[in-house]
């Protein structure tokens, strides 16, 4: 059977990118990363696809008179690329009506905490400040909510007492960068349903 065509769109770092390329060239996925698509120029992600060969494309939003609009043209790059899975890793913009319209069941994100607890863009300070004993990683499908999808997979971490927030975020990563490539793969052996709120493993 022939790759299947995944691209990565994230606006930082690109460590859980990274975790995605690591495991394809150890052969434990069976995928082609045909892009990694950002909005911030500078994103460190973009310089990790260069070192590895992928095509790096960086797509300013100020270019776009609406965000819709900016998603129609990055659902073009990907249509041209014959993408079948668009895997948010770290991508710092919301994804709205155009994209979810196209890509429901074939979109995926990354979030540091246990959803539906913490949603946002500071998932493992917001947990820190609660004061909870207990967060995590999921990793979801992207519906038209923030951070409401269908849940793939979820792993507990217990918060050790006066854990610094760049400690957990440390030991959370981590857990992303297994958790990431994991459902990558489940998704490419076809092994997901979604079943309304539910997502079945096959
Ligand atoms: C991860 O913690 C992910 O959960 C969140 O953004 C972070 C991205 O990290 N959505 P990186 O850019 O992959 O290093």
């Amino acid at each position: 059977m022939s790759k299947l065509n995944i691209a990565v769109l994230a606006s930082g770092n690109g460590s859980n990118l990274q975790a995605i390329i690591d495991e394809n060239e150890k052969g434990n996925l069976d995928i082609n990363i045909t892009a990694v698509v950002s909005n911030k120029e500078d994103a460190h992600a973009l310089e990790r696809a260069r070192e590895n060969n992928i095509e790096a494309i960086f797509v300013n939003p100020e270019d776009f008179s609406s965000r819709e609009e900016y998603e129609i043209r990055v659902i073009e790059i990907l249509e041209e690329k014959g993408v079948k899975l668009v895997v948010l890793a770290g991508y710092m913009l919301l994804a709205c009506k155009p994209f979810i319209e196209k890509y429901y069941g074939k979109l995926i994100n990354l979030h540091p905490a246990l959803l539906p607890s913490f949603a946002g863009t500071d998932g493992i300070g917001d947990a820190l400040d609660y004061g909870v004993k207990v967060t995590g990683v999921t990793v979801h499908f992207v519906d038209e909510g923030c951070d409401t999808g269908p849940i793939i997979l979820q792993e507990t971490i217990e918060i050790k007492e006066g854990e610094k927030k760049e400690e957990l975020a440390q030991r959370i990563h981590k857990i992303e960068h297994r958790l990431l490539p994991q459902a990558v793969k489940l998704y490419s052996e076809n092994k997901l349903r979604i079943e309304g709120r539910k997502v079945i493993n096959l």
